[in-house]
């Protein structure tokens, strides 16, 4: 009876000591289980060199005089010609071309003279000016001095204007661009003077229909192939090597579908939105025993015809948080992956270059502890199209403000500019478990 009775007890105590180790077990594991937070990979992508598959390489011997820099002074029009044939000023060319004035007005290309180019040149040497105008405002009448020598042909608001019509259609007053049968000069009439088309006609050209035509600018050649083998920026050279370029979809298909002329790119909401593709999985929300809140958001290019992005200076931002009940997100739950190549501000190392050819993918892999005051887990792809230069201009007007006396004040609109050009181009919100 006595020995039944200490047995009983005993398996008591078991029971208890079990209960509550268990229960002690259970907080220490809650306690001590720390999820792993993402970290961004030190990822950088190969050299083109390494990828042999490419398209053969447009002829561009035509463009290596049609692209000089500057681009010569064009003469004297004409004397025939009425004023609105006679001038470089893209408004007069609007008169007759009113679509692709509308378009190109608010396009990259008519802002090549904004703030941010401005504030660096009016403090610099003028074989700075030079090397800078050479694609943002190539015209020599958009040069203040040439060789030295003030330019008495120079026109302060066609600089301004940035990459006008006439950088990619003019030289000697003659207009250049696509063949279009639907536009055949007039027959001249025998004995008698041909009726006469507006500036003459114009000379067609294949090459404007070619990708080698965008190459002139947005590749950038010479001494600088500096960082882990591979350019500033090569569009051309990455479109070689995709199967756009072997299907023959160009540059022009993309970026001026029918001819339109606004050219748009990382900085359009809709445009990029169509080159990528989101898929986000949230695997577990938080709600149980030792399950963290799990997610995972990949991002793909699914059309676009280069590596997205292309140039080092833009910044796409995946983001997974815990949102409260009002709204808030909660500091400390934040965790982030950045699809670009970032590179320092003296251009001399790559920090990693995550950028995507088509096909390829970028995932952020979210785990994190569920905040207490957790409502929902909010994930989302931002853009910031020009990241490089924030960080550059902020450097610029803050700890070296005394190397731009004339620009300071341009340089500090760029810099809001730059942040105020940031968009969200994916969300999703989803509600996660009470604890
Ligand atoms: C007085 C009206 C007029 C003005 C001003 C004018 N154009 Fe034209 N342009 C025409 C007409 C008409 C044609 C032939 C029909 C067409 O293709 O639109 C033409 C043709 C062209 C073409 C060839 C189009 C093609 O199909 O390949 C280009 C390029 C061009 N113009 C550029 C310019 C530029 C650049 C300016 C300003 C510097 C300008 N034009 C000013 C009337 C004008
Ligand atoms: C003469 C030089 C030049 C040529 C030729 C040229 N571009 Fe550009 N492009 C520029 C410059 C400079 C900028 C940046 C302008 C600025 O400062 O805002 C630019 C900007 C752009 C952008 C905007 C990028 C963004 O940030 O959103 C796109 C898209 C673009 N170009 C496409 C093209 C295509 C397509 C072609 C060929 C049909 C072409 N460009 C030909 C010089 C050029
Ligand atoms: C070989 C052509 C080329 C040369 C030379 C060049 N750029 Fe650009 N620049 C571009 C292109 C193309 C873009 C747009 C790139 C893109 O979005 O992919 C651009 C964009 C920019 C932008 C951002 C757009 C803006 O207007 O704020 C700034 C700033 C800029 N360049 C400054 C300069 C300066 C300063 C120099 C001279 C040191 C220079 N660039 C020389 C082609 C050139
Ligand atoms: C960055 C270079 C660039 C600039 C700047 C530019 N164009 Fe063009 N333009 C082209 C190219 C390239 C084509 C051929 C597009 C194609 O074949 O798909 C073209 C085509 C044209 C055509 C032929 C008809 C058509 O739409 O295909 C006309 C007309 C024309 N441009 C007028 C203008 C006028 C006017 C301006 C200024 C308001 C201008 N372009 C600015 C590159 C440029
Ligand atoms: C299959 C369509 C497609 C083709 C072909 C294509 N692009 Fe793009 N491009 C895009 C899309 C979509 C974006 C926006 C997403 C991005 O910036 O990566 C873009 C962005 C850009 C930008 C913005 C800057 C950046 O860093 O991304 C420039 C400049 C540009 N393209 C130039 C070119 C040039 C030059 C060519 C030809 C050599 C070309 N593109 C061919 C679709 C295309």
């Amino acid at each position: 009876m006595r020995q039944q009775m200490e047995r009983l007890i005993n398996g008591l105590l078991w029971i208890i000591i079990l209960i509550f180790g268990g229960l002690a077990l259970k907080d220490w594991v809650e306690d001590n289980y720390v999820p792993d937070a993402f970290v961004q990979p030190e990822t950088h992508a190969p050299s083109l060199v390494k990828i042999t598959q490419k398209v053969d390489r447009g002829d561009e011997g035509w463009l290596q005089n049609h692209f000089q820099a500057p681009i010569p002074l064009q003469g004297e029009a004409p004397e025939h010609w009425t004023e609105v044939e006679a001038s470089l000023d893209p408004a007069q060319c609007g008169v007759c071309h009113p679509a692709q004035y509308q378009a190109w007005k608010e396009s990259w290309h008519a802002m090549g003279m904004g703030p941010g180019l401005m504030g660096q040149l009016l403090d610099a040497s003028e074989n700075a000016v030079g090397q800078c105008q050479r694609c943002h405002a190539p015209n020599a009448e958009q040069y203040p001095t040439l060789s030295g020598e003030e330019n008495p042909h120079f026109d302060e608001d066609l600089r301004e204007a940035g990459l006008t019509c006439a950088g990619c259609h003019m030289r000697d007053w003659t207009r250049y661009g696509p063949p279009n049968e639907s536009a055949p000069l007039p027959e001249g009439i025998e004995g008698e003077e041909a009726p006469r088309q507006p500036h003459d006609g114009f000379v067609g050209n294949e090459v404007y229909s070619d990708s080698i035509f965008c190459e002139s600018c947005h590749d950038f050649r010479g001494n600088d192939r500096e960082l882990k083998d591979k350019y500033l920026q090569e569009t051309y050279e990455e479109w070689r090597r995709t199967q756009y370029a072997a299907d023959d979809v160009t540059c022009q298909n993309c970026h001026m579908p029918d001819g339109e002329h606004s050219f748009k790119g990382i900085h359009d909401l809709e445009f990029v939105q169509a080159g990528m593709t989101v898929d986000a999985e949230l695997r577990a929300l938080g709600a149980g025993f030792m399950e963290p809140v799990m997610a995972t958001l990949t991002v793909t290019n699914t059309g676009v015809g280069h590596r997205m992005p292309t140039y080092t200076t833009p910044r796409i931002v995946l983001v997974i948080e815990q949102i409260d009940e009002s709204g808030e997100p909660i500091e400390g739950t934040r965790q982030e992956g950045f699809i670009g190549r970032e590179v320092g501000p003296m251009l001399d190392n790559e920090a990693y270059d995550t950028r995507l050819f088509p096909e390829e993918s970028f995932s952020l892999v979210y785990e994190a502890d569920r905040h207490p005051n957790a409502a929902n887990l909010d994930a989302r792809v931002e853009v910031w199209p020009d990241e490089a230069y924030t960080r550059a201009y902020r450097i610029w007007t803050e700890k070296r403000a005394e190397d731009f006396p004339k620009g300071l004040l341009l340089l500090e609109e760029a810099l809001q500019n730059s942040i105020d050009s940031r968009y969200i181009a994916w969300e999703q919100t989803v509600t996660i478990g009470a604890s």
